[in-house]
């Protein structure tokens, strides 16, 4: 692109609020066993919990009798039972049994927490904050699935608003920062494209990993196997979430779930496609679904170093801009403002 001009960046986008009316990530399937859980987006502290069945409930994570999390309490047939006094608690927030109730006494009346909306779909629990008469549907992970997609997964949990992340997911040259990773590198901005609620960037990029043979995934541990070569590397802030595509072979989404002003988690899942293997295709379901299960957390190192370069990036931005908030940067690229255009088109009232 060459209509690339510098700019100067304000910080007004690191005191932006969220759009509750998305469905934010806020714990995978995995984390979520017998025992509630404990989250937090966006100040608001929430508790998860399966019922007998395995499905998903989530609550404000706050007993109506004292105050105390419900998340240090323990599921009773399908209740939730808050560790302090016992009270039990239904799917819906409503308090239903006081142990030590007399005969003569009720339950409290309204005695009621809020309920979440929330879905388990593809490995991860989306929850939705806001106004339910707006529900739309989540971001389709439909990699997560497919049997030819090899899936790894990174936490980034860091100390800083998640515009700096958004904002470094879709500033594809600081491939600089991962050299020794060897990631990326020579990325150029092509085109990008903006609407209400996703930016689209397009770029070309020297990529060093190419699965084209059934030995290509030995590429993800040995860094001699590796050759650069061109590929189209787009990148999208699909609102609130990421998603990215490097060349036919890798995947990645960053899914957000921003917790305050100045903490953010996000997990980022890394998909290799197996889609060149035609041979491997022909293999029974069973067997191909192990070879899915198996190879799960190939790329780990990978991610986890690139993740943990980033986070030290991201934090000192965030430490930068507490000292000093009225400090301007220097940007030439421009995918910058169009992210923070629709970070703050989402929260316009
Ligand atoms: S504080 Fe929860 S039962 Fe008393
Ligand atoms: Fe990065």
């Amino acid at each position: 692109m060459n209509s690339e001009k510098l700019s100067h960046t304000t910080n007004d986008i690191r005191q932006s609020g969220i759009n509750p009316n998305h469905w934010y990530v806020v714990a995978t399937s995995q984390e979520i066993k017998t025992q509630p859980l404990e989250v937090k987006l966006w100040n608001q502290n929430i508790v998860l919990f399966r019922d007998s069945l395995g499905k998903i409930h989530a609550l404000e994570n706050r007993c109506p009798h004292r105050q105390v999390k419900l998340s240090h309490g323990k599921i009773i047939s399908d209740y939730l039972e808050c560790a302090y006094h016992g009270w039990q608690f239904n799917n819906q927030g409503e308090c239903v049994i006081v142990p030590y109730l007399e005969d003569k006494q009720k339950l409290p009346k309204n005695c009621k927490i809020r309920e979440y909306s929330v879905k388990e779909l593809d490995g991860f629990i989306w929850l939705f904050p806001g106004d339910t008469s707006n529900l739309i549907q989540p971001l389709a992970i439909p990699e997560w699935d497919n049997l030819n997609y090899i899936a790894t997964v990174s936490v980034i949990h860091y100390q800083g608003h998640f515009s700096f992340l958004i904002e470094n997911l879709m500033d594809m040259y600081h491939g600089h920062l991962h050299q020794d990773l060897q990631a990326w590198t020579d990325a150029q901005l092509e085109k990008i494209e903006e609407t209400p609620n996703r930016v689209d960037a397009y770029y070309q990029a020297q990529s060093y990993y190419k699965i084209d043979k059934i030995w290509s995934i030995s590429q993800l541990f040995f860094p001699g196997l590796r050759k650069l070569h061109p590929e189209p590397l787009t990148v999208s802030y699909i609102y609130p979430h990421w998603v990215s595509t490097l060349g036919e072979y890798f995947k990645i989404y960053c899914l957000f779930c921003p917790i305050s002003l100045t903490e953010t988690r996000a997990y980022l899942i890394h998909f290799t496609s197996l889609n060149a293997f035609l041979r491997l295709h022909k293999l029974p379901i069973k067997f191909r679904r192990f070879v899915k299960d198996l190879c799960f957390g190939s790329a780990q190192k990978l991610l986890d170093g690139l993740v943990k370069q980033d986070i030290i990036m991201i934090e000192e931005e965030q430490q930068a801009y507490l000292e000093n908030p009225q400090q301007k940067g220097y940007e030439f690229n421009p995918t910058i403002a169009s992210v923070q255009r629709l970070i703050q088109n989402q929260v316009k009232p």
